[in-house]
């Protein structure tokens, strides 16, 4: 028999759960896989057409931001997920393709001048995008390099008109339990919510991805419209967004409701302040399958490092 000797850090990714949900997993696994069966998971993958806003791609990369290591391969990167309104592991590509992505509307509501609903392709269309290489740590210490193609949330913000007094903007994931099987399980507190200060949101890093790899998004990774934010680790990127709500609350994202002594609100990397349950030091790239030592704020500290001034009674790296 192999018997492993695990050190702190080499957790098998699944349990980087919370534990009440690792301890439901199998249940949970085999209510998705009957789910599942209701549904025809290619025949809905393949009814929809080409993507309206194909001709957007490849869009122009933006040179400033450079890697340090090789982009993760497509292949890779795109069947290696967290994606959980389709499952539990990482293997979920196929069973995302029953989200459907058009039609798809993205709500401006809260402390905004005038609250509104609009079509993705519309938005997508009134913004400027560009390609942008970053790398992406998880909270799970694996990590990747992704060419994302979107547009900086900046430039949503202008859009949405928020009032001065919205100290926060609250983002929420679809929810839709025909597309999403795992949706009418009562696990996780659908719709997945994510949360950012303004002075985040703003931060020229905060992209609001609708590609990738030169092409439109694809659905595992969130399409049509996904948030990547390279400091933080990767949860605090929510997927396939229908809504951005601007107010003076600190939203509670779905990781700091199902465990908040594990999963916090500003989540920034930092390769010394471990997990409760595994160190933080260092970062298996899914792509190489190295592992590397982890950087503070995942190597962007001089785009991001002042958001945190005057912080440091806050627990800024959970
Ligand atoms: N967004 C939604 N709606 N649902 C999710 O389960 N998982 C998060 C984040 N966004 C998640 C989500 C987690 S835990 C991670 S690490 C990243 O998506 C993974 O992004 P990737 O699959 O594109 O690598």
């Amino acid at each position: 028999m192999n018997i492993i000797h695990r050190r702190g850090w080499e957790i098998p990714e699944s349990q980087a759960a919370p534990e009440h949900l690792f301890m439901s997993r199998r249940a949970l696994l085999r209510g998705v896989t009957a789910l599942a069966g209701v549904t025809s998971i290619s025949k809905v993958g393949c009814a929809e057409g080409a993507d309206p806003t194909a001709d957007l791609y490849p869009a122009k990369r933006n040179e400033k931001y450079k890697l340090d290591r090789e982009i993760t391969p497509e292949k890779i990167a795109s069947y290696y997920n967290n994606f959980y309104e389709y499952g539990q592991d990482k293997y979920i590509a196929s069973h995302a393709q029953q989200l459907k992505t058009r039609p798809w509307t993205v709500k401006f509501d809260g402390m905004v001048e005038k609250e509104k609903t609009v079509g993705i392709d519309d938005l997508i269309r009134a913004m400027p995008l560009e390609e942008r290489l970053y790398r992406m740590r998880c909270v799970e210490a694996w990590s990747m390099a992704v060419p994302w193609t979107g547009f900086a949330m900046a430039k949503l913000v202008e859009f949405a008109k928020p009032l001065s007094s919205a100290k926060y903007v609250k983002m929420e994931s679809f929810l839709d339990s025909s597309m999403a099987p795992a949706q009418r399980l009562p696990l996780f507190p659908w719709p997945y919510v994510e949360g950012l200060t303004m002075a985040e949101a703003t931060n020229e890093l905060t992209f609001l991805v609708t590609g990738i790899y030169g092409k439109p998004a694809v659905k595992q990774h969130g399409a049509p419209l996904r948030l990547v934010t390279p400091w933080k680790y990767g949860f605090k990127g929510i997927k396939s967004i229908v809504r951005f709500t601007f107010t003076d609350k600190r939203p509670v994202g779905t990781w700091e409701v199902l465990q908040a002594s594990e999963y916090g609100f500003w989540a920034n990397v930092n390769p010394q302040v471990a997990h409760p349950r595994w160190s933080q030091a260092t970062e298996r790239d899914i792509g190489t399958g190295d592992r590397r030592p982890t950087l503070l704020f995942n190597g962007y500290g001089e785009y991001v490092a002042d958001l945190y001034k005057g912080l440091e009674s806050e627990k800024l790296y959970m």
